[in-house]
């Protein structure tokens, strides 16, 4: 009954809602309630937090693909619209490569591994949805094993996905998590309320091209359009919802509808201060734009040191990670300071040895002052401060004398906090070396500049 109403809702505003029935992965909800659609390993399902999802996947049998059928057919029974979303993005393969059902079906279909498994299941849902007369829409991750004709991609890990779709002749819907994810603070995150993370302003919401130049004209038309996407993990209330919309799915409708050449910020952002208190009058509980904070200060434009543009020498094992390079071995000496997020490649992550250790050259004896550097906590993602920092430093290079020897206790909180970790006094040197070591948690650590005074 309350389909129905959201259907007579979206047919009396010629819109369409497209339903999302999600597999085989963030299957957990399911398996809650029918574990038997698990491979069976033993486990108990219970609905949980976004990041302990990873292992949580229908196992393929028949009995599965009749409950999703049936569960489809119903769907497709209520819902008018000729697109119906299956999911099929982060599908976890650790119970599929324990299960003797899974192992034994794929060497049966000819299988080689788990991950055309996975496209195998997908390609069965998509016959099947095919055969009612319906299209699906799923997550790029369909695209791995190979794309049914009518198969529509929504392209969520960057834009390349609907890139490589729209190429081979298929829809796609840009959604990229870096423009696309509401769910991301939208100012500094210490005056919102707590989020998943992120940090994705109503600029540059704005500032997104979902029709990427290399694009031929003729393939432009494949770009069906934008998704903004608003999971709720951390948004317990309508009110808190919309405040996480409003005003930034008014920036994406007129990327969606705009060629990028009549786009103008200062423009829209006049009439979006101005949308704010019409939908204010209306009832609805927009973000108060006209109080928007905006980055963290000092990320707007590059600062000053003594280590600006000097060699970095990274200590063994203390590599930074590939994923989280930020610009490489000169990031933590650019003068370019992070953001509120650590994924705006501006922040170096540390990970596989637990620390971080780096030699700066400074190239002749100077007199120093201050050294310091920034670190972030976030825990959702597993962020965390360093638990010890050694600050040393030396003439040659070879033989250093400790400047500050810092112990800190990690404290898990739901808060996005930036520290810094730094010493202040006088000193000679040529080479200053940073030290940073992860705590209990593990985790990453997350800096964006070692600066030098
Ligand atoms: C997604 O955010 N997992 C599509
Ligand atoms: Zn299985």
């Amino acid at each position: 009954e309350e389909i129905k109403e959201i259907v007579k809702y979206e047919s009396d505003r010629f819109i369409t809602v497209i339903p999302e029935i999600e597999m085989p992965g963030h299957a957990s909800a399911a398996l809650a309630s029918y574990p038997e659609l698990s491979c069976g390993l033993g486990k108990t399902y219970v609905v949980r937090d976004y990041f302990d999802v990873f292992d949580e996947v229908y196992c393929p049998k028949e009995h599965t693909f009749e409950f999703l059928q049936n569960v489809l057919t119903e769907v497709m029974e209520l819902f008018s619209s000729h697109y119906i979303h299956i999911g099929g993005d982060e599908c976890p393969k650790k119970a599929w490569k324990k299960c003797a059902h899974c192992q034994h079906l794929m060497k049966r279909e000819g299988l080689s591994n788990e991950e055309a498994l996975q496209s195998w299941f997908i390609h069965r849902i998509e016959q099947f949805v095919n055969s009612k007369g319906r299209d699906i829409i799923g997550w790029d991750e369909i695209l791995e094993g190979g794309l049914a004709p009518n198969a529509t991609v929504m392209s969520w890990r960057g834009t390349e996905g609907g890139m490589k779709a729209v190429e081979s002749g298929h829809k796609a819907i840009m959604t990229p998590g870096e423009f696309c994810y509401f769910d991301s603070y939208q100012d500094a995150p210490d005056s919102q309320p707590e989020a998943i993370g992120g940090y994705l302003p109503l600029s540059k919401v704005y500032s997104f091209n979902p029709v990427p130049d290399t694009l031929s004209a003729e393939k432009v038309g494949l770009v069906y359009g934008v998704q903004a996407n608003l999971f709720t993990e951390y948004i317990p209330t309508p009110e808190h919802a919309e405040m996480m919309i409003y005003p930034r799915v008014l920036a994406l409708a007129e990327v969606a509808w705009s060629a990028p050449s009549k786009k103008n910020y200062e423009n829209f952002h006049v009439r979006a201060l101005k949308a704010v208190e019409e939908l204010k009058k209306s009832g609805y509980n927009p973000f108060e734009l006209k109080n928007e904070i905006g980055n963290r200060p000092g990320a707007d434009k590059p600062v000053e040191h003594l280590a600006v543009g000097k060699k970095v020498t990274y200590g063994l094992d203390a590599a930074y990670y590939p994923g989280y390079a930020a610009g490489g071995d000169t990031a933590l000496v650019d003068g370019v300071r992070g953001g509120w997020t650590y994924g705006d490649k501006r922040w170096q992550g540390f990970i596989d040895k637990k620390r971080m250790d780096i030699t700066i050259d400074l190239e002749k004896e100077t007199e120093l002052h201050f050294i310091g550097a920034d670190f972030m906590q976030v825990c959702g993602p597993e962020v965390f401060m360093p638990a010890e920092v050694i600050i040393s430093i030396s003439d040659d290079g070879k033989d250093f004398t400790e400047l500050k020897h810092i112990e800190h206790k990690v404290v898990k909180d739901d808060k996005v906090t930036f520290t810094n970790f730094g010493w202040e006094g006088n000193a000679k040197g040529r080479y200053v070396r940073y030290q940073a070591t992860s705590g209990e948690f593990g985790g990453f650590l997350f800096t964006d500049e070692v600066v030098i005074k």
